[in-house]
């Protein structure tokens, strides 16, 4: 099954089912930008939009982007404002994006489904004016190396989606090659619990050319 194929028949049990990555990160994305506020926000990926409605009460303007029509819909639901819009879109597609808009792009949860790490760095870079920030949050690299992947159960069987994995190089590495310097880095356990392999990894970079 493909990948947008999968998201759209997750949807209506995505924002319900037991899933400690999806939580630890919505408290990962307000502990690292809880303290800004921000213009124009676009967040790639949006989902159920877990992260959209607590976005949109810090800027003036959010673009949110996912190729799943089912998860938008269930995002649309939950959210109405004039601040936000909705775009189905490809994010290996062209985004349509005004170049140097945004001040803040965030990505959490989307870059294991996506090969080509380079295409999203080098569209982030060109969407963001200067100085503009660029937030992700994935499952950590270690994780994908003990076979943890994006999966649920459709009720009948668990269904595990396409991934990649990204090496925490392979971000620094692409990052740095579009323009970007890394201003934070932290790697995030269950129950906080240091013992164990961390299943989050997030980065905060920022443009610099
Ligand atoms: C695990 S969900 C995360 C959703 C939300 N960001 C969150 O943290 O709950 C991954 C989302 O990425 C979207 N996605 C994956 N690959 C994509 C692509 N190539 N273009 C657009 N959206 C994509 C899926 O449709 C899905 O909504």
């Amino acid at each position: 099954m493909s990948i947008e194929k999968s998201y759209n028949s997750w949807a209506s049990s995505y924002d319900e089912m037991h899933n400690k990555t999806r939580d630890l990160e919505a408290t990962v994305a307000r502990e690292i930008l809880g303290e800004w506020y921000y213009t124009n926000i676009l967040e790639l990926g949006c989902g159920t939009g877990k992260n959209t409605q607590w976005l949109l009460d810090k800027c003036d303007s959010l673009i949110a982007l996912d190729f799943s029509e089912e998860m938008l819909t269930k995002a649309k639901q939950k959210i109405s404002s004039k601040k936000v819009v909705f775009n189905q879109q490809d994010l290996t597609k062209d985004w349509k994006l005004a170049p140097n808009s945004m001040d803040l792009i965030t990505c959490s949860l989307v870059l294991e489904h996506i090969q080509d790490l380079n295409l999203i760095f080098k569209k982030s870079s060109e969407v963001l004016h200067k100085a503009g920030q660029f937030y992700i949050c994935e499952l950590h690299p270690f994780k994908q190396y003990s076979g943890s992947k994006a999966r649920f159960n459709t009720g009948k069987v668990i269904q595990e989606l396409e991934v990649y994995t990204h090496h925490i190089s392979d971000y620094t590495d692409t990052a740095f090659k579009n323009g970007f310097k890394l201003i934070q880095l932290n790697e995030w356990f269950d129950e906080d619990n240091r013992d164990n392999i961390p299943r989050l990894v997030s980065f905060v970079f920022k443009k610099v050319i």
